[in-house]
Parts: C-alpha cells; structure tokens; sequence
C-alpha cells in the first residue's frame, strides 16, 4: 500500500441493539443522518415502542418546523426494528446500547461476533467500561472500539470514541467518520475507565448526593446552586435522574473499580435508591417525582 493511503470501511448499515433512552436516541441520529438502521431490541414490545418513539420525535420536530413532512417519511423508511440477532448480519457496523453490565456486554459480543460479517465493526456505547473486555471475546479485536454518545443523543454534539489496546486505525478512522455523519464533533480517548467526560464528571454527581444525605442542603437548593452558581443547565441530581441512577451507579462502581479512588465510590444513598427502583426519570421518579411534572 502507498505511504499515506488510508484504507476505510464503507459504513453504510448500522445495526444498535438495545432499546432503551441510548439505543433509541442513537437510532433516530443515525437514521436522520443518512444510515440505514437496523434496530434489535430483546422483545416485540421493545421494537414496537422504540418504531412508536421515534414516530412521535419526528412528528414533533414536523410540527415545530424542523424537519419536512418527507423528509420524516424517509427517515421512518430507514428503520427497521427486529427482535432476532442474526437479522444484524448485513450490518457494517453495530453499536450497542444494552444495560452498563460487563458480562451482558461480553455475551452480546461474543453473539455478534457469531452472527455479524467478518469485517463488521463492533462498537460500544458504554460509559465507563473496559472495552477491551469486550474486544477480546470476539474473534476480531481489532474491530471493536467504543463509540461513545451522550444523553439526549440527538441533542448532545459529543462523542468520545475510544480506542482499546487492540483498536486498529482503520476502524478508529470508520468510527470517526461515522460520528462526524452523524453531525457529532468526536474527541480521541484510550480505554480507561470514564474516558474524559465521566472521569471528570461523576466524582462531581456523586459528591452531589453525599452533600444531599448528609443534610447539607436540599435536593432543591443543590441543584439550583449549582445552576446559578456555575451556569449549568441542569442540577446534579436532575441530571442524575436523566443518565438514570442505574446507569449512575454502574459507572461509579466501574470506576471505582479502576481507581479505588474514595470520590469514585458510590454514595450509600445512591445504591439504595437503585434498590428502590427509583431510577430516575425512566422509572418516573428518582430524586425527582417524574408524575407529578
Ligand atoms: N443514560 C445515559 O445518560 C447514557 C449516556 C451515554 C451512554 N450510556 C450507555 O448506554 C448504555 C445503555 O444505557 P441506557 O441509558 O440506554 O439504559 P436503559 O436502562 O435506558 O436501557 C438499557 C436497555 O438494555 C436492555 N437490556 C438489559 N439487559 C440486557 C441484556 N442482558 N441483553 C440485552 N439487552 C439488555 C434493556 O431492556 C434496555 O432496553 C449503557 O452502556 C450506558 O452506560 C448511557
């Protein structure tokens, strides 16, 4: 090959899996940037609300002038929702948004691994956790990299994508390329645990909900505290409803897990609210009464 050619992969059809606040919003990206989107959830139900979802984005973004009618018929067009793994096999490249679990994680890529192309990328859209792990389970670990999205991702302009000890460039390369269709501006960073944005952020919300259970001040004055105070748009714990306590609370504990730095461990309370089943907006209510709003 000659010094300085680049050799890509054509990323065309793109599989997510996982049909929760990530997969979903990732999908609506993607399919509004051009890709045809091929959308797994574990459940009939699951593929049905997430189609429903997207119909009811759209038809919103129509009513408020920012998106034409037709065009919104041609991104439905683009979507398919399946419950069967094997229909991910003309993907070229899938992304996963399943549960922030590692052994859920490794399993599911140990399945796309069976049933994806050979030169199939395989991408993670975790938070914090080794994607290496996860490389290394399938039969191509130069293949996988994390493509990391933010939440609301038709919102948020970011995407770390990582690189784990086993990433080629070539598939860093398509990664990017995949990101920056999809109108994101992509920011470089090596398999460690948070990346840059939750390394830097999640000390911060976990330090919230100590400052909160040791009666410092309340949820309400935390939050606005720190919206007037540092210019925010949301509060910690507002935000932490958003990402969703599970979410949180697995982020944390990876993190710790890395560092076995005391501000990564998760605050008591945190953990017991997960137990609870209060997870945040998701769930309906978390620090926040979602029903009552
Ligand atoms: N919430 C955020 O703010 C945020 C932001 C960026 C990245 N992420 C990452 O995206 C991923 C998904 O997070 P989310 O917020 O969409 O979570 P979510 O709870 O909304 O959705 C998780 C989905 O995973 C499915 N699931 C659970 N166990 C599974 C399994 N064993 N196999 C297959 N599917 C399974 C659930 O049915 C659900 O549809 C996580 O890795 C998370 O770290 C989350």
């Amino acid at each position: 090959m000659a010094k300085g050619v680049r050799v890509t992969t054509e990323v065309r059809q793109i599989g997510i899996v996982g049909s929760g606040i990530m997969g979903s919003g990732v999908a609506e990206v993607a399919a509004k940037a051009g890709y045809t989107v091929v959308l797994r959830s574990r459940t009939d139900a699951g593929a049905n609300d997430m189609i429903a979802g997207l119909e009811k984005s759209l038809i919103k973004q129509v009513e408020k002038g920012k998106l034409e009618d037709t065009e919104r018929n041609a991104v439905l067009e683009r979507v398919r929702a399946v419950t069967d793994l094997g229909e991910l096999a003309a993907c070229d490249l899938v992304l996963e948004s399943i549960v922030e679990d590692l052994d859920a994680k490794k399993q599911l890529f140990r399945d796309l691994d069976r049933h994806c192309g050979d030169t199939a990328i395989l991408a993670t859209n975790t938070s914090t956790l080794p994607v290496v792990e996860m490389a290394m389970d399938t039969g191509r670990p130069d293949r996988v990299c994390g493509i990391h999205f933010f939440n609301p991702a038709t919102v948020m302009p970011l995407v770390e994508v990582v690189r784990a000890i086993t990433t080629s460039d070539e598939t860093i390369a398509a990664a990017r390329d995949f990101a920056t269709a999809c109108g994101k501006t992509v920011v470089d960073v090596r398999d460690q645990a948070g990346f840059i944005v939750n390394a830097l952020l999640f000390p911060y919300l976990n330090n919230a909900v100590k400052l909160l259970d040791a009666g410092v001040a309340s949820r309400d004055d935390i939050d606005a505290a720190m919206k007037g105070g540092c210019n925010f748009p949301m509060g910690p714990l507002e935000l932490l409803d958003l990402v969703g306590l599970d979410t949180s609370l697995a982020i944390l504990d990876a993190l710790y897990a890395e560092f076995r730095d005391p501000n990564y461990a998760p605050a008591p309370l945190l953990r017991r609210m997960v137990s609870a089943e209060r997870l945040g907006r998701k769930a309906g209510v978390g620090f926040y009464d979602y029903h009552r709003k």
